[in-house]
């Protein structure tokens, strides 16, 4: 049985990659120094594959704590979850982002080399395009300078793996992801966001909740079809498939490092998304139109013809189906 070290795999996306991993038959170690996630979701992935993992709590930075994992345990590849990802907290705090974001992959890296670990999967994110003029975004578009110390952090890390196996042997996969959003189909896990929400989605269930008393959309003034940002919303259980449908692909991988778009190919509006929430779930919702927010781009989707051919993944999953997880989940959350 292929064994997989997964980072942050306590996370939101990791979370829902280590149950597609188990389902898929690959034995799971996980690495997780819980600042951004709750011991209880490991109880939650094993209720739902049925399942034991394990699990080291503890900080990829710390060289001790993967020299214990990897001293121990014969990998066959890493997934990299582990990784701060909030946009406006990286604009406050570079060098906490960083520190962690850009250390933790090389303190990883060393590991890696060290006990010879042959395949990395790399968390990416479509942040890397910025302000794309040729929609839909193909992984041929240019990177362009971030938005944000968060963003920065993606296109150094992607820098540093194009560079890295130049000089060395090791199976590199990034993946760009688009908006990750929605649930496990149980309910059993989801986004788990601390404070309040950053993000669209998680700001809705909460609206819904009652625990946020409106939605303030960021602009109705963009050059789109109702004046909203446009974004390509993916479920996360599809993003988590195709983690372990890279991870089979990197075993076989002709060059040492290639890129994919994680995205639907569909581009939906602010107010596409909350009139979808409010038709899967049969509620109304409180929101108003606000000023635009600083470092939102206007529109971006994904062009996923490579990940599609390649790969052979596509996204299952529909808005409707993301937006009725989502609120299943935020319910879920409340009964317990
Ligand atoms: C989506 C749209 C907002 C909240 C970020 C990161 C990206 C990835 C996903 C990590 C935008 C609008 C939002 C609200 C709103 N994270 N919005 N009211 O900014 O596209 O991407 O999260 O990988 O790297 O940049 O996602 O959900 O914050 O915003 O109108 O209360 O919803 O303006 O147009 P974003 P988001």
């Amino acid at each position: 049985m292929k064994k997989i070290l997964v980072t942050g795999g306590l996370g939101y996306i990791g979370s829902h990659t280590v149950v597609e991993l188990q389902n898929k038959g690959y034995e799971v170690v996980v690495i997780d120094n819980l600042s951004n996630s709750k011991l209880e979701v490991k109880k939650r992935i094993e209720r739902i594959t049925g399942k034991p993992f394990e699990l080291l709590v503890g900080d990829v930075n710390d060289p001790n704590v993967l020299e214990q994992l990897f001293s121990k345990s014969s990998f066959d590849g890493v997934i990299h979850f582990a990784a701060f990802k909030a946009v406006g907290e990286s604009v406050d705090f570079p060098i906490k982002y960083y520190q962690n974001n850009v250390s933790g992959l090389i303190t990883l890296l060393a590991a890696m080399d060290k006990y010879e670990t042959k395949n990395l999967i790399f968390s990416s994110s479509c942040t890397v395009y910025g302000t794309v003029k040729d929609l839909p975004v193909n992984e041929n578009s240019p990177i362009q300078e971030a938005e944000s110390p968060y963003g920065t952090t993606k296109i150094l890390c992607e820098e540093i793996l194009q560079d890295y196996v130049k000089h060395k042997p090791l199976n590199v996969i990034l993946l760009r992801y688009f908006n990750p959003v929605g649930a496990h189909p149980s309910s059993e896990i989801g986004e788990l966001p601390l404070g309040v929400p950053n993000n669209l989605v998680p700001f809705i269930t909460q609206t819904a909740a009652g625990i946020r008393e409106k939605i303030t959309v960021f602009g109705n003034d963009y050059n789109t079809i109702d004046g909203t940002c446009v974004r390509d919303y993916i479920h996360v259980v599809d993003l988590a498939d195709a983690h372990v449908k890279a991870l089979e692909f990197a075993e076989s991988m002709s060059t040492s490092i290639d890129v994919f778009n994680i995205g639907t190919g569909n581009g939906n509006t602010v107010l596409e998304v909350i009139k979808a929430f409010e038709q899967a779930n049969e509620m109304k919702l409180n929101y108003q139109i606000g000023a635009r927010r600083a470092g939102d781009v206007e529109q971006i989707w994904a062009d996923t013809t490579k990940v599609s051919n390649v790969l052979g993944w596509n996204a299952r999953y529909n808005l409707n189906d993301m937006m009725k997880h989502a609120w299943k989940w935020q319910e879920n959350l409340e009964n317990n």
